[in-house]
């Protein structure tokens, strides 16, 4: 039975009718989290759960879960999936082919007549990408206990706008309490959003533990004057201090090869006119690393440059450690699981460590948890141009129902 196949068309098919929701002109997709778009995006996935026999329920941050119910009525859910949000110039890919794979597997084992003695459920999670709201992977980090529902429904976009009432706009302020159920197990089915896969000539990646991620957010805060009068001595301009920090950044990430990143990818000058020397800039550093103490070598790092910047320049430094979580190794059984997939199946697998953040890093703290990785061209995500191919995606999505099958049948 666990070699059945997913149906790759109609797996291709549903991925192509989601992207055209916040369709870019260049390919990609704009569908940031609890805007009108994640909502045409939501119920036209709750109709296909639906139209799949799924009972689908939604939590106080707005998860959505379709169970299509097991044969025994005492095990918990097998559950799979991911989210269906973008970045703000993202892809077709990223988080929308582990929700619709999970939808896939459901729809096999529906053409099938398969009958699993455990229930699975397809989840998405609200916002993982932590783009609009941030910390990223916020659904998946209050269903696991991670984040205070409270402190995440206070959270403001950029302009002022409370997640809590966006998710209510959207009717996705669902009744379902956060920690209600617990997952058996849970597998994502992933892009890899890197060039490993490809360049190795592999079709699978077993993914055997998600490196860690610090993110701070730093405020700098000089004195604006007039660009024209003001002499270079006299001068406290936080964008040159700014520029600083954003070059060490770039050289702590040059400092740890080949493992480390370092980006800064979010800055706001103020007032952000061309003659007015900058008073204040705010931006956001994202580390990572696989080695916790590389990561703690990198923050220690970090910390001393801006208390250096303070004494150089009598610029102020503000630096919040703003988000972070552990290099986190996944579910041995579960890996074990993907793995037999592949090999069941004949595809070309590798072993491999995701540079990305995944809501299978906080599912991993409440429950076994494994991931797999497909390709993606050029290693490219985060992009319009992201893409993959329709044969990797159904490779991707026949190791997930495999896997799923695995736990669904394990005896209890
Ligand atoms: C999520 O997309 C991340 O930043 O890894
Ligand atoms: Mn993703
Ligand atoms: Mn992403």
């Amino acid at each position: 039975m666990k070699n059945i196949q997913i149906n790759s068309s109609r797996l291709w098919h549903s991925l192509m009718k989601m992207a055209e929701i916040g369709a870019t002109e260049k390919g990609g997709c704009r569908r940031l989290t609890l805007t009108d778009l994640d909502r045409t995006g939501r119920d036209l996935f709750v109709r296909w759960c639906e139209d799949a026999g799924c009972e689908v329920t939604v939590d106080i941050i707005g998860n959505i879960f379709a169970r299509r119910p097991g044969k025994d009525l005492n095990r918990m859910p097998v559950m799979a999936g991911s989210h269906l949000d973008t970045q703000p110039t993202g892809g077709r890919f990223d988080g929308v082919l582990g929700v619709l794979a999970a939808l896939e597997v459901v729809r096999t084992l529906n053409d099938h007549s398969v009958e699993t003695d455990a229930p699975i459920e397809i989840c998405c999670w609200t916002n993982e990408e932590g783009s609009r709201f941030s910390p990223a992977m916020m659904g998946s980090g209050v269903f696991a206990g991670i984040f205070d529902i409270d402190e995440i429904l206070a959270k403001e976009d950029i302009d002022g706008v409370r997640l809590g009432d966006e998710l209510v706009r959207i009717g996705y302020a669902g009744d379902a309490p956060v920690n209600g159920h617990k997952p058996e197990s849970y597998f994502e089915l992933h892009i890899e959003q890197g060039p490993i896969l490809e360049a190795e000539g592999n079709t699978i990646g077993v993914v055997t533990a998600a490196q860690g991620q610090r993110w701070y957010e730093i405020t700098v805060t000089g004195q604006e004057s007039h660009a024209g009068p003001t002499p270079m001595a006299r001068r406290k301009d936080a964008l040159v201090a700014a520029s600083a920090i954003v070059g060490e950044v770039n050289r702590i990430g040059h400092a740890y090869p080949p493992n480390a990143c370092a980006t800064v990818g979010f800055m706001q000058v103020s007032p952000n006119s061309r003659n007015v020397i900058p008073g204040s800039v705010f931006l956001t550093v994202d580390f990572r690393h696989p080695d916790n103490d590389t990561l703690s070598d990198m923050d220690s790092k970090i910390k001393a440059f801006c208390t250096q910047i303070v004494d150089d320049t009598g610029v102020e430094v503000d630096v919040v450690d703003f988000w972070h979580f552990p290099p986190t190794p996944f579910d041995e059984d579960c890996i074990a699981a993907v793995r037999e997939g592949a090999v069941a199946h004949g595809y070309d697998h590798m072993d491999i460590v995701s540079g990305a953040g995944h809501d299978a890093v906080y599912l991993n703290s409440i429950a076994p948890t494994g991931m797999i990785f497909i390709p993606c061209e050029d290693g490219i995500s985060h992009n319009e141009t992201e893409n993959a191919s329709p044969r990797d995606c159904a490779a991707g999505c026949n190791v997930l129902l495999h896997a799923v099958l695995e736990r669904a049948e394990k005896t209890a």
